[in-house]
């Protein structure tokens, strides 16, 4: 591993982002020791103008989630605000980078980093609109300057553009500032335990191998439900939809990592390669196959118009053109103020031929991987009813995470990423060219909903969504099964 001062330098530090997620992920890693003292020191940037105890005050009610974890960490809480620093100043401000950067750089030279390289992190906790100006500013005023080395690398979130064009223009013009190495777009999906295992599941077990194509699956659904709505944020979900919101990149991303065919190696390159490889060989999307929704009440919101075309539900079905998927529907489906809050991967397989036990009326196998809550993957499977008589019934083999790894405390996404970033690892990042491929597949459609062409159907909070989501999906060939 790479020593030397490491400067970790939140942008938007008083956003909520950064304080929920940013800096709450950094004082897991501190606590764990991945951010050592004699090294670290992290600076928080934003407009507002508060002294460094503020911005430490308004952090620490987030950085642990309940009270009783919260007295036990408490001496690890007070060692980590000292380690933050803040600087206020605007995201198009000289003055202000370079007032940030002498803020740096005199740490730098208080950890002596003559003796090592010097590490410089930005996170953009930022709306995007600023992107570009920060950057710059970055490039111009705060680039790593030790002659021994170091890096300076920049983390941006979603999202990235609105549609291909805008994509590809954010794209060029922090492309002109930094190198494809030094850019890591975040999509937290990525961190999360579950899908991280989804390679580990499709190509380190015989079970799986043989059986991953159209000969044997159905249909695959990936599924996101949230029990609430856009409250809070309403301003910013209307201007960009639950597709833009989740499908593009959330859903999509957990789309390549079960569609992809096998990397190379597991160099981050290679599989990347693979992930754009499939998103190339999307079809595009047909309108029947399509249904957007718009809880009731989302309009009361008032930061939304009162004449919002919005889709705040949309259920999808993407058709891959390649000699493993042909035909095998995938069924994309998010949304909010819905019934329930899960997410969750279900690969279902078809019928057995010639079924003699006439099982297939208890429906079908179905292997359901759950990425949260309660972290689990469970196929569905048909066996003997237990007893005297000779019937089938429908049953589970079941991996829980919480039974079976009882000791094991599974880190948060953000915590994950942001290690791979000191790191300097890729992998778990989105390309500059897997973006556009993932833009490519949804702006015709988010077009046409821009332009009011194609409406939402109202549908219930609380509900499943609107009730022709489920007639699509059977149309799809999905067979609802009993059980979980
Ligand atoms: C964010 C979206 O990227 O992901 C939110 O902007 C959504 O709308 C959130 O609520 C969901 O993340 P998670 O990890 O809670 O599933």
């Amino acid at each position: 591993p790479e020593t030397g001062c490491l400067s970790i330098v939140v942008l938007g530090a008083s956003g909520d982002l950064a304080k929920k997620k940013t800096f709450p992920a950094l004082f897991n890693l501190y606590r764990q020791g991945f951010l050592p003292s004699d090294e670290v020191y992290i600076f928080g940037y934003a407009r507002t103008k508060i002294s460094d105890d503020e911005l430490r005050n308004r952090i620490r009610g987030f950085l642990v989630d309940n009270k009783a974890a919260s007295s036990k960490h408490s001496d690890d809480v007070v060692k980590f605000l000292q380690l933050i620093k803040y600087v206020s100043g605007s995201y198009d401000s000289e003055e202000g980078f370079q007032r940030l950067d002498k803020e740096i750089s005199e740490h730098e030279i208080s950890k002596n980093s003559r003796e090592g390289s010097s590490r410089r992190l930005f996170y953009l906790a930022l709306p995007p609109s600023v992107y570009p100006s920060v950057c710059k500013l970055i490039r111009n005023y705060c680039m790593n300057k030790s002659d021994l080395g170091g890096w300076t690398r920049i983390v941006v979130e979603k999202p990235f553009g609105r549609d291909l064009e805008s994509a590809e223009k954010l794209s060029a013009q922090i492309g002109d500032l930094f190198d494809e190495p030094q850019i890591y777009r975040i999509d937290h999906y990525l961190g999360k335990e579950l899908v991280q295992n989804l390679l580990v599941l499709r190509f380190a077990n015989r079970f799986f191998l043989p059986l991953w194509n159209r000969d044997n699956i159905a249909n695959v659904q990936i599924v996101f439900r949230e029990d609430f709505g856009t409250e809070g944020r309403g301003g910013y979900f209307d201007e960009y939809g639950i597709i833009r919101d989740i499908i593009q990149n959330h859903l999509l991303q957990v789309f390549c990592l079960v569609a992809m065919e096998k990397p190379v190696s597991l160099k981050p390159e290679h599989i990347r390669d693979e992930k754009v490889k499939v998103l190339q060989s999307v079809l595009p999307i047909e309108d029947e196959e399509v249904v957007l929704g718009q809880y009731e009440g989302y309009r009361d919101d008032s930061t939304v118009p009162d004449n919002s075309n919005t889709p705040t539900f949309a259920t999808m079905v993407l058709r891959i053109h390649n000699e493993r998927w042909e035909g095998v529907p995938f069924i994309l489906k998010a949304g909010k103020a819905l019934n329930s809050r899960k997410a969750e991967i279900r690969v279902q397989f078809k019928d057995v031929p010639g079924d003699i036990y006439k099982c297939q009326k208890q429906g079908r196998n179905e292997f359901v991987i759950r990425l949260q809550p309660s972290e689990a993957m469970y196929m569905k499977l048909t066996v003997k009813q237990p007893g005297l008589e000779m019937s089938t019934v429908q049953s589970e083999l079941d991996l829980s995470y919480r039974q079976r790894y009882q000791e094991v405390v599974i880190p948060e996404a953000y915590e994950r990423l942001i290690l791979d970033t000191i790191r300097g690892d890729q992998q778990h990042f989105v390309r500059r060219d897997e973006l556009k491929a993932a833009w490519e597949i949804f702006t015709p459609i988010l077009h046409r909903i821009d332009n009011g062409e194609f409406k939402p159907i109202p549908y219930q909070p609380g509900s499943r969504g609107p009730g022709e989501a489920d007639e699509l999906l059977e149309k799809a060939g999905y067979v609802q099964t009993h059980g979980y």
